[in-house]
């Protein structure tokens, strides 16, 4: 590891503006000294008021890029440091990761080289450190099991089998079965002990299958005696599901003996509470390689999770190949100083990229088809599209105003255009090498924050919604996901949304499924207006909320905090009425990656709420309990560090 030459110290105050003021030192380390140089930071508090900066002159800003130059004449010896404020800034910071998330210094010769960053100082207030997350908890009963099963009546034996393995008559697939979830269990904890063999073991006890062609295909039950268990299923997933059981009682039992237990006696009969149990992963604001999203896809069947929502796609980069469209994962994933795409969060002087080949994406998906995880991937369309737009300029109207309109996350101009007919031939041919490539019937494509405002300054989105009699952003939006609805009905799969895909008079309710994440509110709103829905909510689900007020705990704050407690007890069907409760097919979780610079931060604001959200889709209401979840919760897998 080189030594850092560079350093920037970032401070936010509360008072010093109506924002807050951000005061920002960047050291000298090197043993030069420095001139003639500008800063780049990126940062999610943005600055929206260039003029109200100190000791510097604003350059430039792209969403959460920012660049400065010191005043002129400004030369740092080394060791020396430079100060700079900025308070114009579009919010107040809230969190220790509210400030500069990268940097790098561009030379006076256009080389640009690497600064360090820490996470941001709160100034003018007690940085208090973030409360215990998780209380010690308390068990009724002594089993290790996440998500808890739908009703259990188990006795807890003193010791344990050294493993379970199949009983004579087991069937080819039986055995293979018992194989893969071993498989899953040592990848998940490579220094655990075994909990099946595949030959019988004197001090093991033997597993007899029946499958009940009456059960439902995620449905088991499993029968304990000190001779040997019955396992009971539907089909696959409910094996799976029951082999997953009895690893986590087995794993539980030899991790914390005084703690867990492996039955003796009883039974277990378990079915899932939702049919859609989701996790998403943003993959587009970092890059995670293959292995880390098939450990993810690893983690989800754990907790008996059966949908991985991969969002490819969104303003930062397109990471999903496209052959008919080689740019979109050249051009429309590298992100460097003197790249296009100008470096975002965490990105700095060296450019970045990353892509999954379809080769990739075909081993992800068979990999977790393997687990019973059906992979539901997402193109986040017409909105969140500055890679691609990048990646394929003809998109663009070229008679558009620049900077016409801004996303939240301050993006310009990042919609596809609906009045330009390469944009659907574009779709088409991305539609058919998706369904090539993932056999789920379901096809995301994204439909949220669509800025209001977006393609009015287009002179060819004029003519159309003047031909066509559309008035407004959201009318035109409707216009367009109509047309991306008949493409994948005509490929024979399901529009799934974010909720403002019903804005501006929707798609058609008829085999559209859409994601409530603003609030839960809109959930019961799409439910009512006829549409499947999916609750996400932000305030619950969303994993990239800091986990309590505190300045020190990490995370995102728009939608406040959710306390691992919260996400637990939070009811997504709670005030659903009767009638819609049909409506609401399921719980997701949902991994957006703008703070995850880290594998430790992920695994920080990851678990144990993902467990939760588990046990929210998997567990009937009647059985959660907060205090034993709390008290399961550490044996959880994660990320690797
Ligand atoms: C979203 O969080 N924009 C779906």
């Amino acid at each position: 590891m080189l030594p850092v030459s560079y350093r920037l110290e970032s401070v936010w105050e509360p008072d010093g503006g109506p924002c807050g003021r951000f005061t920002f030192t960047l050291f000298n380390l090197s043993d030069r000294p420095l001139s003639g140089f500008r800063l780049a930071y990126t940062s999610l508090t943005r600055i929206v008021d260039p003029s109200a900066c100190d000791n510097a002159t604003f350059l430039r800003r792209n969403a959460n890029f920012h660049e400065f130059a010191p005043l002129a004449g400004t030369t740092l010896r080394p060791g020396e440091g430079w100060t700079f404020t900025v308070s114009g800034l579009h919010r107040p910071a809230k969190h220790c990761t509210d400030g500069a998330k990268s940097a790098y210094l561009t030379l006076s010769n256009g080389r640009h080289v690497p600064v360090a960053v820490s996470d941001l100082l709160l100034e003018g207030a007690m940085s208090e450190p973030p409360p215990v997350r998780l209380p010690e908890g308390r068990l009724d009963l002594p089993f290790a099991l996440q998500p808890w099963p739908a009703e259990i009546d188990a006795v807890p034996g003193d010791g344990f089998p050294v493993v379970l393995y199949p009983a004579t008559g087991s069937s080819a697939d039986e055995i293979n079965a018992i194989s893969n979830v071993l498989a899953l269990f040592h990848r998940l904890f490579p220094a655990g002990h075994a909990p099946f063999s595949l030959a019988a073991s004197k001090q093991g006890r033997g597993i007899v299958f029946t499958r009940k062609t009456h059960l439902a295909p995620e449905v088991y039950a499993l029968h304990f005696t000190n001779e040997e268990v019955r396992l009971d299923y539907g089909a696959s997933a409910g094996r799976q599901y029951a082999l997953t059981t009895l690893a986590q009682l087995l794993n539980g039992a030899r991790h914390e003996p005084s703690k867990f237990r492996f039955p003796v006696q009883g039974s277990i009969s378990d079915a899932p509470r939702y049919g859609w149990r989701g996790c998403h992963l943003d993959v587009s604001r970092q890059f995670y390689p293959t292995a880390d999203v098939a450990r993810l896809i690893d983690i989800l069947a754990w907790f008996k999770l059966n949908v991985f929502h991969w969002h490819l796609t969104d303003d930062e980069a397109w990471r999903l190949e496209i052959r008919a469209y080689p740019t979109l994962t050249t051009l429309g994933v590298l992100r460097g100083p003197d790249e296009p795409m100008l470096p975002q969060l965490g990105n700095g002087a060296d450019p970045v990229g990353g892509f999954y080949s379809q080769e990739d994406v075909k081993a992800i998906v068979a990999h977790a088809a393997a687990l019973n995880v059906e992979v539901v991937p997402e193109i986040d369309i017409p909105g969140h599209s500055t890679a691609a737009l990048i990646a394929l300029p003809e998109l663009a109207d070229g008679q558009e105003a620049p900077e016409s309109y801004h996303s939240v996350q301050g993006y310009p101009n990042n919609a596809l255009n609906p009045a330009i007919p390469l944009t659907y031939e574009f779709l088409e041919k991305v539609f058919d090498e998706m369904v090539g490539l993932f056999p789920s019937q379901y096809i995301h494509v994204g439909g949220d924050e669509v800025a209001d405002g977006s393609w009015l300054a287009s002179p060819l989105a004029r003519r159309l919604m003047e031909e066509e009699g559309i008035s407004g952003t959201f009318a035109l939006q409707s216009y367009f996901l109509k047309k991306v609805k008949q493409m994948l009905t005509a490929r024979g799969r399901k529009l799934v949304g974010w909720n403002e895909v019903a804005h501006g008079g929707g798609v058609g309710t008829e085999g559209t499924l859409l994601m409530a994440w603003e609030n839960p509110k809109v959930g019961i709103e799409l439910a009512r207006e006829g549409y499947d829905v999916v609750m996400t909510p932000g305030q619950a689900y969303y994993l990239d909320m800091a986990q309590a007020e505190a300045w020190q705990e990490p995370g995102a704050s728009w939608a406040g905090t959710a306390t691992p407690a919260h996400t637990y007890a939070y009811e997504a069907e709670g005030e659903f009425p009767e009638d819609l409760k049909g409506r609401m097919k399921g719980v997701q979780a949902c991994i957006w990656s703008e703070h995850f610079l880290s594998r430790g931060y992920f695994n920080r604001l990851v678990f144990p709420r993902l467990p939760a959200i588990a046990e929210a889709a998997w567990t009937p209401r009647s059985q959660k309990d907060w205090q034993r979840f709390a008290a399961i919760a550490p044996l959880t897998p994660i990320l690797r560090a």
